[in-house]
């Protein structure tokens, strides 16, 4: 047995089983950024006893837990198996419980006319008899063409159903059509009202599923849980680079991913009383990357040159192909890719923000691990895509967290005290700090003269600002009288330094689209910022550090899950999937590491907010009075 404490929950131990998981079964919900991978370090517990009963420390434990908290039980709950049975006492700290996540589900979405790919037609049947001797096959496609003038064809495996779903309801059915022409559900009686969809965003970091009743077009329910494939790799590089050196990685990719959506599905239709069997159809989105992996499609091309991707078109397929747990001979749909680094997601942005359809000149920006940003207006439309990292995910970066209870989402720093203000996720006590608080804490560092330009950390008398246990320096931004967890919680100069890096890979393809449609920042007349990162952080501090171009902030419009909001649209309505078609074919894409200025863009964007200030011109007026004016 497994005592988790302070939290008095119990749970039957299973060998081979990570402490992580078993957690979980107990309801004790653990912190754990980078899923298993051993490499954020934010699910530490505190073994009490029974540690003889556990696996052995492994080389990420000793990499990340210092030796004198390994000797007092520390471990990594994601790394730490059971290995005998017996009592095992675990102590959870309060800094790697994890709260409440906030989950951005939400996204603008122009609403459009419900015209699914998934149609059901109730048909009324004459019964077979000693005159009519008519096969249940010709019988049935014989009606359906007379009631609604369709000539379709049954898809195979569906014929076994026939027979019984004709005659349970005396010879009322209902039939469920894919494009007008595939027969592809044969039903006892009137099922028109139960017709059920799921749209899945598969991001890098995160996977979010919608399950959406398609006879209304109303979300029935939302679930999301970290992306699986990130114990084989963080970014999208080091998981091509798995399936490349692995033999059948590519297989264990794909396993994890789909496993993990049909988790998902179950969630879904638990939430809303339906059986699985009732999802006809999935419509996926994802950065190509993504999208190649869950589709079983080699995607080692993606990461080298010249990136090409192997797939650009929508496809389809069966959900059993792919070892989907949905209605067997439904469908299993995605959007169309632009290139290696642009993929279906980016699609979905373009069709749910409006950008395609603007006649003024606009940019998407969906921040992520990989971020992609799409420019221009109806005329033309520039995208490319940006190694940003997990930074403003908490990866990396010391007190970390996701946007969850307790993270710290916003900073506002005294110039001339450094006296400190925070706001906390669900106004708990401070436990970590999420993307948006680390972009507030560099902008407000920055304005009030602690950081330099390059981003060093200025030495100073006020003792908020000190040397780390690391021996670099680092700001306080919140007291251990203060925070849940007993310990201060500081900025470092090593986060300093992520948060450079995530902001310059933004910015450098922020700035080689614009000169590519020769437009200054001042006419961009609006900036859509899409996803759960860019709708959370503050805008003025995005363009104070030089993430965001210099627009006046009413020009930011945030759209919220865009790619989610995508795929949903396209879940409902067969023209925008048309629409998809053709935006795929339009976006440009511009391949930033073969722009011969990238080197360059990249270096002067690593400064804040800019190393060449005419690109940010108000920067001067917006910091006057602060230290580094
Ligand atoms: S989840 Fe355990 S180290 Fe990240």
């Amino acid at each position: 047995m497994i005592h988790f404490q302070p939290l008095g929950r119990k749970v039957e131990a299973r060998k081979e089983t990570p402490l992580l998981d078993l957690a979980r079964e107990a309801g004790v919900q653990i912190e754990s950024i980078c899923g298993y991978a051993g490499k954020c370090g934010k699910c530490k517990v505190v073994i009490t006893s029974g540690a003889l009963n556990l696996s052995k420390a492994t080389e990420s434990e000793r990499d990340l837990i210092p030796e004198k908290d390994r000797r007092a039980g520390m471990r990594l709950a994601c790394q730490t198996y059971i290995k005998s049975f017996g009592k095992i006492v675990v102590e959870v700290p309060e800094g790697s419980r994890r709260g409440h996540h906030r989950l951005l589900a939400a996204g603008v979405e122009p609403k459009v006319k419900l015209s699914p790919a998934l149609k059901k037609v109730v048909l009324r049947l004459p019964p077979a008899t000693l005159k009519d001797l008519r096969a249940d096959d010709d019988r049935l496609l014989e009606v359906l063409f007379k009631k609604a003038h369709l000539k379709s064809s049954i898809s195979p495996g569906v014929h076994g159903r026939i027979p019984e779903a004709l005659r349970k309801q005396d010879w009322v059915t209902t039939v469920t059509l894919y494009r007008n022409w595939e027969v592809i559900q044969v039903e006892p009686g009137d099922t028109s009202r139960n017709l059920f969809g799921v749209a899945v965003d598969i991001g890098t970091t995160k996977v979010v599923a919608y399950l959406i009743d398609l006879f209304t077009g109303d979300i029935a329910a939302t679930e999301s849980m970290p992306n699986p494939q990130i114990p084989y790799g963080e970014d999208l590089m080091s998981r091509i680079s798995y399936t490349i050196k692995e033999r059948d990685g590519a297989g264990r990719l794909q396993y994890a991913i789909v496993d993990g959506i049909n988790t998902l599905v179950t969630r879904l239709c638990t939430a809303k009383g339906i059986s699985r069997d009732d999802v006809l159809e999935m419509m996926v989105v994802g950065n190509t990357a993504m999208h190649h992996l869950f589709f079983g499609i080699p995607a080692q091309h993606v990461a080298a040159a010249p990136y090409a991707p192997a797939v650009r078109t929508s496809i389809t397929v069966s959900p059993s192909h792919i070892g989907l747990n949905i209605y067997p001979f439904g469908k299993v749909s995605s959007l169309p890719n632009v290139a290696g680094f642009v993929g279906a997601d980016a699609v979905a942005d373009l069709i749910s923000s409006g950008l395609y359809n603007d006649n003024k000149i606009g940019m998407m920006i969906d921040i992520g691990t990989n971020t992609e940003i799409i420019a221009g207006s109806k005329r033309k439309l520039l995208s490319c895509s940006c190694a940003s990292g997990p930074a403003f995910e908490g990866a990396h970066i010391k007190y970390g967290m996701r946007a969850s209870t307790g993270a710290i989402e916003r900073v506002w720093i005294d110039p001339s005290t450094l006296d400190v203000n925070l706001r906390t996720v669900d106004d708990a006590p401070a436990r970590g700090i999420c993307g948006s608080g680390i972009v507030d804490a560099v902008s407000e560092l920055f304005k009030a003269g602690v950081l330099e330009p390059s981003g060093k950390m200025m030495a100073s008398e006020n003792n908020r600002i000190r040397r780390g246990k690391e021996g670099t320096a680092e700001f306080v931004l919140a007291t251990g009288s203060d925070t849940a967890t007993g310990e201060d919680i500081t900025i470092t100069q090593h986060d300093i330094q992520e948060i450079q890096l995530a902001k310059a890979a933004i910015f450098t393809g922020v700035s080689i689209l614009m000169k590519r449609l020769r437009i200054k920042p001042s006419e961009l007349t609006r900036v859509y910022a899409a996803g759960a990162f860019g709708t959370y952080v503050d805008a003025s501090s995005a363009i104070h550090i030089g993430m965001y171009p210099e627009v006046p902030v009413d020009r930011i419009s945030f759209i919220g899950n865009a790619a989610g909001s995508g795929a949903r649209m396209c879940l409902r309505s067969v023209e925008k999937r048309e629409l998809a078609d053709e935006l795929s074919r339009k976006v440009e894409y511009v391949e930033l590491a073969a722009e011969k200025e990238f080197q360059k863009e990249f270096a002067q964007a690593m400064f804040l907010p800019h190393r060449d200030l005419s690109r940010f011109p108000n920067h001067k007026k917006r910091t006057s009075k602060y230290h580094w004016s």
